[in-house]
């Protein structure tokens, strides 16, 4: 297994990924279903943690996920994923969910959440990924708070 070079966040984020919430996205309460936001939050982590490492990657796990605010009909959401860290085979993936009003265009936090990415060889073993080069304040600030969150994740699973 040979290491790449690596990568900042930003290079390959997914910036704001905007979905329009129709009625088949409501539950019984009229607010969005939460089972849609985690299925795309799943989807974007995806995306981005197979731009980092350019690997079959698998979700290992998904932090606890809540919901501040409720989101409705005609509301946009937008999605904002990025790579936090990278250890040997997995990468930590970022995605905060706003709702932004279709009129007033007033945004609100609806949920964040911490997914960790595994990348597969050939064989569908784990195998090694690029490191992330955390560039930016904000970027410097995720990448050391998710070494925290793997070791309590890593107790956990324990
Ligand atoms: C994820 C998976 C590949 C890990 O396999 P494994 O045999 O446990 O591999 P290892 O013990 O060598 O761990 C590999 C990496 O995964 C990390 N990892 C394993 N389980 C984890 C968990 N629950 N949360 C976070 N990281 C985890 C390890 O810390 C390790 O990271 P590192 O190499 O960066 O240090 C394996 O459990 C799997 O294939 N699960 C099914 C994944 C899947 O199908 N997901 C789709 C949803 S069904």
């Amino acid at each position: 297994m040979q290491q790449k070079l690596g990568k900042a966040p930003h290079e390959t984020a997914i910036e704001d990924h905007t979905y329009r919430v129709f009625p088949n996205d409501l539950n019984s309460q009229g607010t969005v279903f939460g089972g849609l936001i985690m299925s795309i939050m799943d989807n974007l982590a995806h995306i981005v943690a197979e731009r980092h490492s350019q690997k079959i990657c698998v979700t290992a796990s998904a932090d606890s996920i809540s919901f501040i605010e409720s989101a409705g009909q005609g509301d946009n959401l937008i999605f904002k994923v990025s790579v936090n860290r990278a250890w040997k085979t997995s990468m930590e993936i970022g995605v905060k969910v706003i709702s932004e009003h279709r009129n007033t265009l007033a945004q609100k936090h609806i949920s964040s959440c911490y997914l960790t990415f595994v990348a597969l060889d050939e064989n569908k073993k784990p195998t090694l990924v690029p490191p992330v080069t955390p560039l930016d304040p904000k970027e410097v600030r995720r990448f050391e708070e998710a070494e925290k969150r793997r070791q309590d994740r890593l107790r956990h699973k324990k």
